[in-house]
């Protein structure tokens, strides 16, 4: 994971979408009363929250110190620790863990799966969404353009994130003892908040790409990208990233 410094109160403002998106996933997980069910990367709690209210008992981990702060002062009667997703135990088994929109963050994927096995009861479920392969593609290609263009092509940051096929992820998860009984593969163009709002959806989620270039170069790298991307990706007033999400529900042997 990169060095990426989460602000807390921009992510429920500005990009609201990665919860509002998480409650359809929800209904792959189909909480039942009193299940043991960990969120992992539960960011400001909100799902977690939405998965308690179906009475289940939800345990929230996220590797942010601001997210779960923010969390444990929103949800209060909910437990949300600090975790790394890539060597988290816990004593007691869980019938679920669910996962919205953090996975791509993570490239040390075999790792995630073996702690998600060890997390759960035999037969627990495993419901996850996360960028799938293609995610982003136009935004990130625009982004290398103009550092091209802005004869900044040697200060181009190789992209990190795992964004993973259908058969890879599903390979992964049965070769760490799952079953995989549900899989979707779809483009999801994903309306981003306000005028600015793929400048801020740059800024708040691709800052490391900037990392070996000033701040004002990075200003200027924005400004064209969004330039560039205005024809495909505004629509009637409103900024829409290209998401492709891979969403997989999968069961522990
Ligand atoms: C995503 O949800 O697909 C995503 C968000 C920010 C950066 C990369 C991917």
């Amino acid at each position: 994971m990169p060095e990426i410094k989460w602000n807390a109160d921009l992510y429920d403002n500005k990009h609201s979408f990665v919860s509002k998106y998480g409650e359809d996933l929800i209904g792959w997980l189909q909480p039942q009363e009193d299940e043991r069910i960990l969120d992992l990367g539960c960011g400001t709690g909100l799902l977690a929250n939405e998965i308690r209210n179906y009475g289940a008992d939800v345990i929230g981990i996220d590797n942010s110190l601001e997210m779960v702060a923010k969390a444990k002062a929103a949800y209060p009667q909910i437990r949300f620790e600090v975790r790394n997703a890539t060597d988290f135990t816990f004593a007691e088994k869980f019938d679920a863990v669910f996962s919205n929109a953090v996975l791509h963050w993570i490239n040390e994927s075999a790792k995630v799966v073996a702690c998600v096995y060890n997390a759960l009861a035999p037969g627990g479920r495993f419901v996850m969404e996360m960028g799938g392969k293609g995610n982003n593609k136009s935004i990130m290609g625009a982004i290398k353009k103009a550092m091209v263009d802005e004869g900044l092509a040697d200060k181009i940051v190789a992209d990190f994130w795992y964004f993973p096929s259908v058969a890879e992820y599903t390979a992964l998860l049965e070769a760490h003892g799952f079953t995989v009984r549900q899989v979707l593969y779809f483009d999801r163009d994903t309306e981003l908040m306000g005028e600015d709002g793929m400048a801020d959806w740059i800024k708040m989620f691709s800052s490391f790409l900037f990392k070996n270039i000033s701040t004002k170069q990075a200003e200027t790298i924005i400004a064209k990208t969004v330039d560039h991307l205005k024809d495909r990706h505004y629509k009637n007033g409103k900024w829409y990233a290209d998401y492709v999400r891979l969403r997989v529900k999968a069961i522990r042997n």
